[in-house]
């Protein structure tokens, strides 16, 4: 690979590597705190270019760094992941959960689960912009509408985001639009869409969400009148939709025995909740999402040779010039705050509506929840770990490529309006294609999600765009790459899991 010499990143300042030298201990060479405690369970595959922390190159590029912009110091990289930054788990639980999660016992009609859309042959997304949920047939970007009746009744709205790292503590927040999240004021812990009718017993947010998807017609439970857990969401009564769904898993024996053993309050298959159900998933989702031994971790631990230089000058460009560290910067490369970025607007929206429409096809992103207008367009700092892995891109999957979305963010507006339809990856779904560009195609509401980008464009050379996208791959774990393993042979329930 072609290598650039050190001097060439100085562009940016000394804040960077001096932060390095002071979070990182690359020049003393400290230990891989965390790699080397999630190595023992699972062998690393090395990157091609690992060698020994080079301290004399760190040396050199702080010193060049050094002489072209000593005043750039605010910027700072963040400290590297240890396994303090996320929650302890209970294997046990975890192996429950992938059963659980694999399950489509869990889904009103018997034919969907949680992988269907977050799978682990598509880095725990589905490959689609928008995912074809309940009714569909097939996986990743070979599913299909389904049939008839039975057909899928409307795009999911959203992109289905990947899983990885919601175990760490930082993760407080989940969805798009942030609409679940721990929030001590509530009994049960955690704000929801289900208000006070939610459970208590939850361990963390991300068990939180694994309560959802099985309420949402869409994505699982099927539709009004196919079944009853459906029917129960109809009413709007969703305790009694978790208690159909905890019921048909307690009468499969061999999950009854599994509970048993791993949850002290369950003494027989009659005890069992939705909330072991969502807990164990919840393990599962943030064992097998641990990502943090990318290159970029371990050049952070003190392998300064992880990364090619050229990802080390798009790094130095992320957290300088390039301004990304303004939105995606700490450990897991977000801030976890929700920003309008004038992402292009496809799929048949959130049911609401910029002012002057009543068709519900607007996604307001996180004004839809909070009903405030400044908050309009605004959507979730996605966390960029694994970014290269988990297109396409963006809250509703608009871009195909990394380098699509990447471009985007530096002329945001201009990008909105030069949107290329072709590149979404909506599988043909026959009259609901119709409404896939109806905002897109809409002069007026374009304008409305450029009016309330935030989002300032910046100037980049175009081998620097290429640095930059270097970096996002140093972001990959090795370990996300094939993470079949994490696909149970069979399920209790006796239901398919491979299709
Ligand atoms: C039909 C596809 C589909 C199915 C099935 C599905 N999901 Fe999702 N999932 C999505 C979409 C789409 C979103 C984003 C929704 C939003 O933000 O409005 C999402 C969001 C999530 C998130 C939030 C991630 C984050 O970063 O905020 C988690 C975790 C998750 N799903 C886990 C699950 C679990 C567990 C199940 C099974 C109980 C499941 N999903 C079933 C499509 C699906
Ligand atoms: C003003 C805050 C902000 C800044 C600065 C910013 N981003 Fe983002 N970024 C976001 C938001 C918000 C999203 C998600 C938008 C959406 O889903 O609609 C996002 C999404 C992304 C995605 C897609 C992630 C995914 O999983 O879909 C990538 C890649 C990305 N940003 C890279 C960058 C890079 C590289 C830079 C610097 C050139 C940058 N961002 C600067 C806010 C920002």
């Amino acid at each position: 690979m072609h290598k650039t010499p050190p001097f060439s990143v100085s562009r940016v300042g000394c804040a960077i590597v001096l932060a390095l030298m002071s979070t990182t201990g690359i020049v003393t060479t400290k230990a891989h705190a965390a790699g080397a405690n999630k190595a023992a369970a699972t062998p690393r595959v090395q990157s091609n270019n690992t060698t020994a922390p080079d301290t004399d190159l760190v040396r050199r590029i702080v010193r060049s760094l050094e002489q072209t912009n000593p005043n750039a110091r605010s910027i700072g990289l963040p400290s590297p992941v240890t396994d303090a930054d996320f929650r302890p788990l209970d294997p046990a639980q975890v192996e429950l959960g992938k059963l659980l999660y694999h399950d489509k016992i869990l889904s009103g009609n018997y034919n969907i689960s949680c992988a269907t859309c977050h799978n682990m042959l598509t880095d725990t997304s589905d490959g689609l912009s928008l995912p074809l949920g309940e009714g569909g047939q097939g996986l990743g970007p070979a599913r299909e509408n389904g049939f008839d009746d039975d057909a899928v009744h409307e795009r999911v709205p959203r992109n289905a985001p990947h899983i990885f790292n919601l175990g760490a503590h930082e993760f407080t927040v989940m969805m798009h639009d942030g609409r679940i999240r721990v929030d001590p004021s509530k009994p049960s812990g955690f704000d929801t869409p289900a208000d006070e009718d939610f459970m208590g017993g939850i361990d963390s947010v991300v068990s939180a969400q694994a309560c959802f998807p099985v309420t949402s017609f869409a994505e699982m439970a099927g539709q009004p009148g196919e079944n009853n857990v459906a029917n129960s969401v109809f009413s709007n009564n969703l305790p009694r939709a978790w208690a159909i769904l905890a019921k048909r898993v307690a009468l499969v024996p061999e999950y009854a025995q599994m509970f048993i053993e791993i949850y002290d309050d369950v003494q027989t298959n009659n005890d069992i909740r939705y909330h072991h159900i969502a807990n164990a998933i919840g393990a599962y989702e943030s064992a097998v999402g641990r990502a943090d031994n990318a290159p970029f971790d371990r050049f952070m631990r003190g392998d300064t040779g992880a990364m090619s230089m050229n990802a080390v000058n798009g790094m130095i460009l992320f957290y300088g010039k390039a301004g990304c560290a303004e939105c995606h910067s700490g450990k897991f490369q977000t801030d976890h705050s929700f920003r309008a970025i004038a992402m292009p607007q496809i799929g048949p929206g959130k049911g609401q509506n910029q002012p002057g429409y009543i068709d519900g096809l607007d996604d307001l992103g996180l004004g839809g929840e909070t009903e405030i207008e400044e908050d309009n367009f605004k959507f979730r700092v996605p966390s960029l770990r694994n970014v290269a892995l988990t297109g396409p891109w963006g809250h509703d999957g608009a871009y195909a490529t990394l380098e699509g979305v990447v471009r985007h963010h530096l002329d945001p507006v201009n990008a909105l309006y030069n949107y290329d339809q072709s590149q979404a990856v909506l599988p043909d779904a026959g009259s609901l294609n119709t409404r896939d560009f109806l905002v897109m195609n809409t002069p007026d509401r374009v304008e409305g999600i450029a009016a309330a980008n935030e989002l300032a464009p910046v100037n980049l050379t175009e081998t620097e765009i290429d640095h930059l996208i270097e970096f996002m791959h140093a972001l990959t774990d090795t370990d996300s790459i094939d993470i079949r393993h994490a696909i149970p042979m069979r399920v209790p329930s006796g239901l398919p899991v491979f299709d």
